[in-house]
């Protein structure tokens, strides 16, 4: 029997190798490139060394950003207003590299290291169901057998391994667009996350002095350049990590609604992630109508839960995408943001579309309507409202007591 397990290099998906290769499975290992600090070199190493049959590295970082990423800025992507859906993100494309590999060595099962109380099982496995169809084996030992931390340390120390990493309090998932940390002293929800959490971001305290200026052009809702220098996308971001985490921007403490009945305090460092969506939501300000604006925020939302909640393969995310992405191609224009010890703001903003005219809204010298326009506008525009507000506030004032005709306000 062989099996194609989504392998991480952690000690999770280490522990389930050795779990697997014990019940006589061949296990051959994938791991996707999403942007990870890890050396994915070294994460092979180990997979041989565990006893893989056959390892993939698959480098999906310019599929991520371009396929995945560029959406959640077009859609504003932050889960209940905090979290920038990295996890989430990646797992559909991990599951269908994963699903490829199952199909290319006609393998009999596919494995991933999911727990039972998480979101990414349902990410995972309705991936996976839906490219290897009805009846395909998915295996998901950690769930299926309450593999604790402690019992995956247990497994690897009795084949002579010490766990991989620094498997001390948190539990990790990380690709370039987010990094989380969950479990240990972040469980206490009254507790500051402590300063060991952090990777990616000094903290505000230790950021410099001095503030960090950036320009961020952006082309059909799609960021395209820093400081006017075009970059691919994965690398734009990999350096915005760096720039703005630099500048202790970037954390994110957040109580979330899990897909399993669970709230769970989760902690996050994502500095090009965060940067990114509040340019973006600046330009969409400056260029949309008040009505595109307020409609989009709505898609923009059902875009995110339908992605939070593993549900990559519905196809009303589709039928989203194609309005949020008619939306974002006038998302054209440039966004100047400063950064200052923890905090980020937009400084500036300019589109060839933008709806904004400074020459108008002048005090002085702007446009103004006519008194009798400006008058008229407003009575007419506020009709319903005191006409409504009179009948039910003001009985008595509003009837023609002779007529007994309803007076209104015209
Ligand atoms: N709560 C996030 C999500 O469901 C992140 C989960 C990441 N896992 C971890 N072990 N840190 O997408």
């Amino acid at each position: 029997m062989k099996v194609v397990l989504s392998y991480s290099g952690g000690l999770d998906t280490s522990a389930i190798l050795l779990l697997l290769r014990e019940r006589g499975y061949k296990v051959v290992t994938v791991t996707v490139d999403v942007g990870l600090d890890e050396d994915l070199e070294k994460v092979e190493e180990r997979a041989y060394m565990l006893g893989s049959h056959k390892h993939y590295n698959i480098d999906a970082r310019e599929e991520f950003a371009y396929k995945y990423i560029s959406m959640a800025v077009k859609a504003n992507a932050l889960y209940e207003e905090y979290y920038p859906l990295g996890t989430a993100l990646a797992r559909p494309l991990i599951a269908e590299k994963v699903a490829e590999i199952a199909k290319a060595e006609d393998a009999d099962a596919v494995a991933h290291g999911c727990t039972g109380k998480g979101n990414d099982q349902v990410r995972f496995d309705s991936t996976l169901m839906y490219h290897l169809g009805p009846g395909y084996k998915i295996m998901a030992p950690v769930r299926e057998m309450g593999l604790t931390r402690e019992k995956s340390i247990e497994i690897l120390s009795r084949h002579g391994f010490k766990p991989p990493g620094s498997h001390g309090k948190y539990s990790i998932d990380e690709n370039m667009w987010t990094r989380s940390i969950e479990g240990g002293p972040i469980d206490d929800e009254w507790m500051e996350p402590p300063e060991d959490a952090f990777l990616w971001t000094k903290s505000p305290e230790e950021a410099p002095a001095e503030p960090l200026y950036l320009e961020i052009g952006f082309e059909e809702g799609v960021p395209t350049t820093l400081n006017g220098e075009k970059l691919k996308l994965h690398d734009l971001i990999e350096r915005l990590n760096t720039l703005a985490g630099l500048h202790g921007y970037g954390r994110i403490d957040h109580i979330e609604n899990r897909v399993v009945g669970l709230k769970s305090r989760e902690v996050y460092e994502a500095p090009a992630a965060l940067t990114l969506i509040n340019a973006h939501k600046d330009l969409e300000k400056l260029i949309l109508t008040p009505r595109e604006l307020r409609f989009k925020r709505l898609l923009d939302q059902e875009w995110s839960d339908l992605v939070y909640n593993g549900l990559w393969i519905e196809p009303l995310r589709k039928h989203i995408e194609q309005a949020i992405n008619s939306i974002n191609e006038y998302i054209t224009g440039t966004v100047r943001v400063k950064i200052y010890k923890g905090s980020l703001q937009v400084v500036g903003r300019r589109s060839p579309y933008s709806g904004y005219s400074k020459t108008m809204i002048d005090y002085n010298k702007g446009w103004y309507p006519t008194g009798e326009e400006a008058q008229g506008f407003v009575k007419i525009y506020t009709m319903h409202s005191i006409n409504t507000a009179w009948t039910r506030y003001k009985k008595g004032v509003q009837d023609n007591e002779a007529t007994g005709e309803r007076l209104i306000y015209t």
